[in-house]
């Protein structure tokens, strides 16, 4: 299958980018159709019907008579082994080449399916086999992906909560100017805040560790999973 990928996406170039996004779809809200796939990428619905119907062709895809889109076998491993790469490429530049933190996402997706299945388990083993990407979300082989998955937002906290941060979601980390509003204030995976209170633009936020107080825009905040914690 990692011989494939470069073989396939080098053929059918938007195939990747399509097949991870079910995927993350169908892990985040464990339904996935052509509205939602257009809503996700950005794309028309005509170009959804199309990219579906050419994945159902390669075996990658399957779709029920209400409009319901599941991969085949194949696909999700196709998928897994596409976010693998993806996540590992993150991981190495920011944790090992101090690339910015809100741009990797968008270099990872460059590369994902150019680089060799060499170069990727040479990575793998380098850093160590990491269990997230660096904006928490877990690998697919994760023992703990269900947990992490299953986070709630930050809109679903109350005033007073102490909370950690778990993930950025994947469909976060496509919005404009969301992972840089949270690297500003450092709304990062392990970074603990107090929620102070909620208003129509904003959600305040009080680092627990400086105390600081930041209001941190509330479009963005229900994509930032969180664990609420014991307040000491
Ligand atoms: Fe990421």
């Amino acid at each position: 299958m990692p011989q494939e990928i470069t073989e396939l996406t080098k053929k059918y170039p938007a195939v990747s980018e399509y097949i991870t996004q079910i995927y993350l779809i169908l892990r985040d809200y464990s339904y996935c159709n052509n509205r939602r796939l257009s809503l996700h990428i950005g794309v028309s619905a005509s170009a959804v019907t199309q990219a579906v119907l050419r994945l159902k062709k390669l075996g990658l895809a399957l779709q029920d008579t209400y409009g319901m889109i599941m991969l085949t076998p194949k696909g999700t491993e196709l998928a897994e082994e596409l976010l693998r790469r993806h996540y590992l490429l993150e991981y190495l530049m920011v944790k090992k080449l101090n690339f910015p933190w809100e741009l990797a996402d968008d270099e990872a997706g460059h590369l994902q399916d150019k680089v060799s299945p060499d170069f990727i388990n040479h990575l793998d083993r380098e850093l160590g086999s990491p269990r997230t990407c660096p904006h928490g979300n877990p690998f697919p082989d994760n023992p703990d992906a269900e947990k992490i998955l299953a986070a709630p937002g930050l809109t679903d906290m109350e005033p007073g909560d102490l909370v950690e941060v778990v993930r950025i979601t994947e469909e976060g980390e496509r919005i404009d100017g969301l992972l840089h509003a949270c690297f500003e204030i450092g709304v990062m995976p392990g970074n603990q805040y107090i929620i102070e209170r909620f208003d129509d633009a904003s959600v305040h936020l009080a680092s627990a560790n400086t105390g600081t107080t930041y209001a941190f825009d509330r479009r963005f905040a229900e994509h930032i999973k969180v664990y609420r914690k014991d307040i000491p």
